[in-house]
């Protein structure tokens, strides 16, 4: 069972003046791959078909990230009544698709694929936390925090499974880094980039990787803070394998927390935009 509904939002609170033009973009590209999530069921659905246990989890995880679409989607709406959620999520669906006929994990193994399901899950609690802490218009706080609390659930739900699988198939720490910082490495993939593409550029441009990935990245990472960088590590850390809170956690933090400010930094010098954090 879900959580919450859409019909449970207060809707009504929305107020267009409270409304950061800079986020609208964000939602609306999130708004398409989260909707995406029934494609990631079957898929999960094909590599866990002996793990029914796994598999009923699986609908209702897809059920909560197709509602996070359709949430976002009906906000963006709202902030910007021009755009059509639906027309853009079918030019999304027509353009982009995961492999959906394979019969084992794109990762190697059943473990893998569940750690890279909680990177996944790491990056977007990350994200909508950071959005509902940026958001002044009240309703998009409201939904920002129902999806991250949903994130952080989904991370647990995959979190424990794996290590259901990891004491089955023992992959050693060295390849679940590998995985790890795979699945990290790809959040710069085609999906976000196409779904940016299709939620915001005008009909008739052609789809350029290279510039829609330095527009949403761009975007996104100016509304991290420190403690967002911190959190996420540790549970990267818990996925991998090792402690959460300790030297190496802090260090790895610090670094990420680095390459993130240079990214801000590089951004606002490309727009011209004052950084949002000073040091
Ligand atoms: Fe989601
Ligand atoms: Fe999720």
């Amino acid at each position: 069972m879900k959580h919450w509904r859409i019909e449970d939002v207060a809707w009504d609170r929305f107020a267009a003046e409270r409304t950061d033009r800079a986020i609208v973009p964000l939602v609306k590209a999130a708004a398409l791959v989260e909707r995406n999530g029934t494609d990631y069921a079957v898929y999960l659905h094909n590599v866990f078909r002996d793990d029914p246990d796994f598999g009923g989890a699986v609908d209702t995880w897809a059920a909560e990230e197709v509602q996070h679409g359709d949430t976002l989607g009906r906000w963006a709406m709202l902030a910007d009544p021009s755009w059509d959620y639906a027309a853009a999520f079918a030019q999304f669906r027509q353009g982009y698709h995961i492999p959906l006929d394979a019969e084992t994990s794109v990762r190697g193994s059943r473990t893998g694929e569940l750690i890279a399901r909680c990177m996944v899950e790491t990056g977007t609690s990350s994200y909508y936390t950071a959005l509902a802490e940026a958001a002044a218009e009240p309703v998009l706080q409201e939904i920002c925090r129902l999806i991250a609390a949903d994130e952080f659930r989904h991370f647990k739900l995959f979190y424990d499974h794996m290590r259901r699988w990891l004491a089955r198939e023992r992959i050693g720490l060295p390849r679940r880094l590998r995985i790890a910082a795979g699945r990290i490495g790809e959040s710069e993939d085609d999906e976000l980039a196409y779904a940016w593409h299709c939620a915001n550029e005008p009909a008739g441009l052609p789809y350029q990787r290279a510039r829609c990935v330095a527009d949403y990245r761009g975007g996104a990472m100016s509304f991290y803070r420190f403690h967002h960088i911190e959190r996420g590590m540790g549970m990267v850390f818990k996925a991998v394998g090792l402690p959460p809170r300790g030297r190496l956690s802090d260090v790895s933090a610090r670094l990420a927390w680095w390459f993130v400010r240079h990214r801000q930094r590089r951004f606002a010098r490309s727009t011209g935009a004052v950084p949002a954090v000073a040091a």
